[in-house]
């Protein structure tokens, strides 16, 4: 059986970064008060990119994608497979991943977008090992992507100054050497109400709330026991040791929740790769953009074991191993 290997990453940030006294100043505005000194202390947030009006999920996605391809030195022609992670496609159909592929002129490929929230990537990254193993395809785009932005209520300062826009991708191919190694996902759908975007669009008008919700001390609670959880059973199953791990690349949701993450894994803050500082979170981006950043700062190489790992509404939860 094949391994899926990655050959190439790529991301992309909308041009506009929204510091926390930029922010702290425009939602004072609208009598919502924040300030830098809350959000840093609580969340480890510095700024976040967001996008202007008019610019979609497919768009972000696109640029990622491209700068994917032409980091793997391949041309768009050769993907046989494309994966969209994103809670914020831009309609309700048809799917972002067919609308990068029309972008990108890859067509005649399957296409199609995985929803699993922050998780996404992950979620997304294994099956399309799947496929990869099984035969099915050779080479793969999977990207996440969101515009988090459009579906914040920037009145409710408990999630809105959290979230950013972004886009990360990575190319996989089928390769006789290692790649993913491991896989592990899991979702308890009973604690759906703790993280939910619960609104709908029916005969015409919005039903529901179609704003992010979130009870944020259980999130934190959740996501700390699921990512420490997950991450020993992905390595049981790979047979690897936590000690093996050359590079923790976890969600990036809130500094807290990675630093508690590294200690109770054993893992030192030297080993952990940090976007949440710069991006906020990206949801369903942050994973790629993280893997990309510090790839292409030189920190992750050639022959490093990296442990990818999502986590976020539905409740879901997963890692990846990687042997780059
Ligand atoms: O991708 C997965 C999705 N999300 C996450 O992983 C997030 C998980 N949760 C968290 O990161 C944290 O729970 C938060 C950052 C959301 C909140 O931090 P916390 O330490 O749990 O704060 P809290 O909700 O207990 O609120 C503490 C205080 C409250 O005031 P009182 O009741 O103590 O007077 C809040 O009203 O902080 C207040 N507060 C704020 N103050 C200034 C909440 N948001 C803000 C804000 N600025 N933006």
């Amino acid at each position: 059986m094949p391994y899926a290997k990655i050959i190439g990453s790529g991301g992309y940030l909308p041009p506009r970064v929204v510091s926390n006294d930029e922010l702290a100043a425009d939602l004072a505005t609208r009598h919502v008060e924040t300030s830098d000194t809350w959000i840093v202390e609580r969340t480890g947030i510095h700024q976040r990119h967001i996008a202007d009006d008019g610019t979609t999920t497919s768009m972000l996605a696109t640029k990622a994608a491209q700068a994917a391809l032409d980091n793997a030195g391949i041309s768009a022609s050769e993907i046989d497979l494309i994966i969209v992670a994103t809670s914020t496609p831009d309609f309700i159909f048809p799917s972002t991943a067919c609308m990068v592929q029309a972008n990108l002129g890859a067509i005649g490929g399957a296409a199609f977008d995985v929803q699993a929230v922050c998780s996404g990537f992950v979620y997304a990254l294994t099956t399309a090992d799947a496929y990869i193993q099984a035969g099915r395809a050779k080479t793969a785009l999977v990207i996440g992507a969101e515009v988090f932005s459009s579906i914040l209520d920037w009145s409710d300062r408990g999630t809105c100054v959290l979230f950013g826009d972004g886009a990360g991708a990575v190319v996989l191919q089928a390769s006789n050497e290692p790649g993913i190694v491991g896989a592990h996902l899991g979702a308890d759908g009973s604690q759906m109400g703790i993280l939910s975007a619960a609104g709908n669009v029916s005969h015409g008008k919005v039903t529901g709330d179609p704003f992010l919700r979130m009870d944020g001390q259980a999130v934190f609670k959740l996501a700390v026991t699921s990512l420490a959880k997950s991450a020993h059973q992905v390595c049981e199953q790979a047979g690897i040791a936590l000690a093996d791990i050359d590079w923790l690349v976890p969600h990036q949701a809130n500094l807290r929740i990675i630093n508690f993450l590294g200690r109770k894994l054993g893992v030192p803050d030297s080993k952990v790769v940090v976007t949440v500082d710069q991006h906020a979170n990206t949801s369903a981006a942050s994973v790629p953009l993280a893997f990309d950043a510090a790839r292409r700062d030189g920190r992750i190489k050639s022959g490093d074991m990296v442990m990818m790992q999502g986590v976020g509404g539905g409740f879901t939860w997963g890692s990846v191993l990687v042997k780059m």
